[in-house]
């Protein structure tokens, strides 16, 4: 109610003469919450005294100052998913990549970026062990001010939709723990809608149309959502608009947002919407499912309507749905906008996925026959390092002890990378460890091939890139083959993302164009794969003009 609420309060203000650009100035004071959740009163990590935390509106073009607080008992940095962040890598916000942590007892950090040339819904979390589970809120950018219209009929109303999931215990303690193991970290307990595991409900208007903005903020899961007696007209994803795409399920990886308007054209009444997890895994058992109610206003009652129909969910190992939603969506040409670059400078081939490493002292629950669970690409585990941001080693203009630039383009072995087979042979399975990126000069266009594989099982991993939107030519199943794949590469109008749920056992293509300089991380936004090392990062060169190098760091910057 008070998201519809809000959101219709907005569309009236579209009518307002336009503004110039504006500054969208907030402070997030982030402590302690102590909150009732399934029948059990826990603490948690929030963003004033909100769980979700507060919503951030802005049109393309303003500027946005967070002042964040850490009154918080645990090391805090806030990433601004999907924001581009063009000049501005020291406010991007991955821990020990663009800055230290903003650390507890009352430590401030101020991050300031632009948003510029980008339109609809993305969300901010936390970026530092498992706080994003409870640290995390929508970051909606409308067009701007002189040009006040979607491409799109415009909507009745708008409603954003947050999926979560919750635990009912400390997320710190649960990672704390899957580190000591070396093993995967215990589940959640539910999913959630804008932090509720029930209860959530959105009231419209019979014949109006809405514009729902979902947000996958789940920690491990990719999800389906239907809303039961409605169907959907896809219009963007990752704040990138796509052609419209009709379907009556959406599916969202973790860290993927998508907008999806919705005719409110069902006879009078109360029907269920529902999330549902997608799993990709082959032999996983865990499923959950939350519900939240679509409620007509003015008829439910007169019509003596009181069934709420339950979606009927897709099955929750349906790959063919996933992979049919996630392959269908197109980009939207518009006049003027970037079309995909038809020139590579660079090629990629990355291998990536699960693996292991010998266990490390500190694990000390962890099985040493075994070994720790680890995740690398092209066998390089990721170690974020622990003196200095590799940004601010990077402005040092001193890599020395803090990172190496040989990330390879390609695996160091070639082997069958999807065959389940490979989960027994060892010498696949461990991986390396180290803190290597990829340099580009500044402007360089970029393919990489991302190809899943099946060490420790198959699993889709949804890999984020930060500081781009990239477009997604292709994906398939199998091996990648060159010869056969790009026949099937979309130069055309392909959708654009800042995160690509790559098929399980399968790969995709994505192609961007470094023009940002900085260090930019790229990982699974699963988040235990995180810690396991499934992370690289790109170092971008500045450029020959003014308006084309990084500007220092803010006066404020956190220092380790
Ligand atoms: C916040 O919660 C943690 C965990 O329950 C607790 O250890 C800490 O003392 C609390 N801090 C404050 C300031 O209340
Ligand atoms: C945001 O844009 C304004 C106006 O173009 C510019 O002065 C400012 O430096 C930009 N801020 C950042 C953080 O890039
Ligand atoms: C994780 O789950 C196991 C098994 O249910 C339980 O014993 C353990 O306490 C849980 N860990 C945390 C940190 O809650
Ligand atoms: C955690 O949540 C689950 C699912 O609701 C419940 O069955 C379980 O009893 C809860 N555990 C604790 C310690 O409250
Ligand atoms: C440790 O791992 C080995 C090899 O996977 C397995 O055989 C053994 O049962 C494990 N030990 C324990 C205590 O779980
Ligand atoms: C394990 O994989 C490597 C690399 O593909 C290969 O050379 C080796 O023969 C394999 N070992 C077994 C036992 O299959
Ligand atoms: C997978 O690898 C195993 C062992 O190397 C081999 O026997 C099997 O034929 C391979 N499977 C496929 C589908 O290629
Ligand atoms: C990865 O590196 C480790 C450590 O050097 C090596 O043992 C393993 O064989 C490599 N695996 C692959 C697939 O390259
Ligand atoms: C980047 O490259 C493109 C095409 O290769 C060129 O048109 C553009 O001017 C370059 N941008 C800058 C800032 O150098
Ligand atoms: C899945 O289960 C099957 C049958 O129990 C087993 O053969 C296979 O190795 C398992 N796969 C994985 C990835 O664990
Ligand atoms: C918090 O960050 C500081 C600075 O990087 C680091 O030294 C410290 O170990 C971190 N604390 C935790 C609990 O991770």
């Amino acid at each position: 109610m008070f998201w519809l609420a809000y959101a219709l309060v907005f569309l009236g203000c579209l009518g307002l003469p336009p503004a110039d650009a504006a500054v969208v100035e907030h402070t997030f004071s982030v402590g302690n919450l102590t909150i009732d959740r399934l029948g059990q009163r826990q603490v948690i990590t929030a963003v004033n005294g909100q769980f979700p935390g507060p919503m951030l509106e802005a049109r393309d073009g303003d500027a946005v100052v967070v002042h964040v607080v850490n009154y918080s008992p645990y090391n805090i940095t806030i990433h601004w998913h999907g924001v581009l962040q063009r000049l501005s890598g020291w406010a991007d916000g991955p821990s020990m990549v663009s800055q230290c942590p903003i650390r507890p007892g009352g430590a401030t950090y101020t991050y300031r970026f632009n948003v510029t040339g980008q339109e609809g819904t993305l969300w901010w979390h936390a970026h530092v062990s498992f706080l994003r589970a409870t640290v995390y809120g929508a970051l909606l950018i409308r067009p701007e001010p002189d040009r006040p219209h979607y491409p799109f009929p415009a909507p009745y109303g708008e409603a954003t939709l947050l999926l979560g999931e919750w635990w009912n215990a400390s997320v710190v303690d649960i990672e704390r723990q899957a580190m000591l193991t070396g093993g995967p970290p215990n589940n959640s307990v539910a999913l959630t809608i804008n932090g509720m595991p029930s209860g959530y409900e959105l009231a419209v208007r019979h014949g109006e149309t809405y514009l729902l903005r979902l947000v996958n903020a789940a920690l491990s899961y990719q999800l389906f959502f239907k809303v039961a007696g409605h169907v959907f007209t896809v219009v963007a994803a990752d704040a990138c608009y796509t052609d419209p795409y009709n379907t009556d399920v959406i599916v969202l990886a973790p860290g993927q947002t998508v907008d999806a308007l919705m005719h409110a054209n069902a006879s009078p009444g109360r029907y269920c919407m529902a999330a549902q997890v997608y799993q990709s895994v082959a032999n996983a058992t865990y499923t959950t499912t939350t519900t939240g109610l679509l409620r007509y206003e003015h008829g439910a009652e007169a019509a003596g309507m009181s069934t709420i129909m339950m979606p009927s969910m897709p099955e929750f190992k349906d790959s063919a749905t996933a992979q049919d939603f996630y392959g269908s969506l197109t980009g939207l040409l518009r006049d003027g906008k970037p079309t995909v670059p038809l020139h590579v400078d660079t090629r990629m081939l990355v291998t990536y996925g699960l693996g292991i490493a010998p266990c490390m002292p500190t694990q000390t629950l962890c099985n040493r026959t075994r070994g720790s669970v680890a995740a690398s690409m092209n066998n390089v585990s990721f170690q974020l390092p622990k003196a200095m941001s590799l940004l601010e080693a990077r402005m040092r203009g001193n890599a020395d002890g803090v990172y190496t630039r040989d990330f390879p383009d390609r695996p160091p072995v070639m082997f069958d990378f999807t065959n389940g087979s490979m989960s027994s042979n060892r010498s696949v399975m461990l991986t390396s460890k180290g803190t290597r990126v990829k340099r580009l000069r500044f402007n360089t266009t970029v393919e990489v091939v991302l190809q899943n594989t099946a060490i420790l099982g198959s699993e889709n991993h949804p890999l984020h890139l930060h500081g781009f939107n990239f477009y997604v030519l292709a994906q398939g199943a199998g091996n990648f083959n060159a010869r056969t794949a790009v026949r099937s590469y979309n130069l055309v109008n392909p959708q654009q993302r800042n995160t690509v749920a790559v098929p399980a056992g399968g790969w995709a293509v994505i192609r961007f164009t470094a023009d940002n300089p900085g260090v930019w991380v790229m990982h699974c936004h699963l988040d235990a794969h995180l810690p396991f090392g499934l992370a690289m990062a790109f170092e971008v060169d500045d450029g020959p003009t003014p308006d084309t190098v990084l500007p220092p760091p803010p006066p404020d910057y956190p220092q380790c």
